[in-house]
């Protein structure tokens, strides 16, 4: 750590939220590569991939309901002070999109999935299609599916390198807020 951060005081976010920011962005990875290698595999193990997608899609949509309600309750450290008004609000905006495309993916994924008949297996349990099947819909939300995964692809990887960009370049100790806190050593920051 720089001798410029120890004097950074870090206001971070609560063990919930950082647990479920670095749940979630593993998961969206998972989805996203599994996505991403669907047309290379064989016609054998392909339904089992489409299903993994499908579960982590739904399980995405289910923890950011979990996660949204709790910043409701819990709320957000406030920014700090020194931070312009313009950047403070320009990552408000960042995160309302990525929260906006983090529903929309899975919502519409989902609706592609049940317009093309399929159902979700969760292993325990199966989610029917409650809609008539209609190819042609299902390729429309096909299209917006894919389209918004490749904006919160790029969204979230501005977001990342404005986070790394603040940690190496202003020492600011954002990307800190959304780390646990180590245990303090003399000297550490807060
Ligand atoms: C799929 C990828 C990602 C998504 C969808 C995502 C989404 C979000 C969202 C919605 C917030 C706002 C939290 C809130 O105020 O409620 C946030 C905060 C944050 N994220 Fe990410 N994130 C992703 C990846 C990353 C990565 C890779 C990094 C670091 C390299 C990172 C660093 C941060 C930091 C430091 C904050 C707190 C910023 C602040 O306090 O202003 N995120 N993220």
């Amino acid at each position: 750590m720089s001798e410029e951060m120890k004097t950074v005081h870090v206001e971070r976010y609560n063990l919930i939220s950082i647990f479920l920011h670095w749940l979630m962005f593993l998961m969206i990875s998972i989805a996203f590569g599994v996505a991403f290698i669907l047309d290379e595999l064989p016609k054998t193990i392909k339904p089992f991939w489409v299903n993994i997608h499908f579960v982590i899609g739904s399980l995405v949509l289910l923890l950011l309901l979990v996660r949204l309600v709790w910043r409701l309750w819990i709320g957000t450290p406030p920014l700090p002070s020194d931070m312009h008004a313009h950047t403070k609000y320009a990552s408000q905006i960042v995160h309302a999109l990525l929260y906006g495309l983090m529903a929309l993916i899975p919502i519409v994924g989902l609706v592609t999935a049940f317009y093309r008949g399929r159902g979700i297996d969760f292993g325990v349990f199966v989610v029917s299609s409650p809609l008539e099947t209609d190819r042609t819909i299902a390729r429309f939300f096909k299209e917006i599916h894919e389209l918004a995964a490749w904006t919160l692809l790029v969204l979230a990887g501005c977001h990342a390198f404005l986070a790394l960009f603040h940690h190496y370049v202003r020492k600011d100790g954002i990307l800190l807020r959304m780390m646990p806190a180590k245990k303090v050593s003399s000297g550490d920051l807060s």
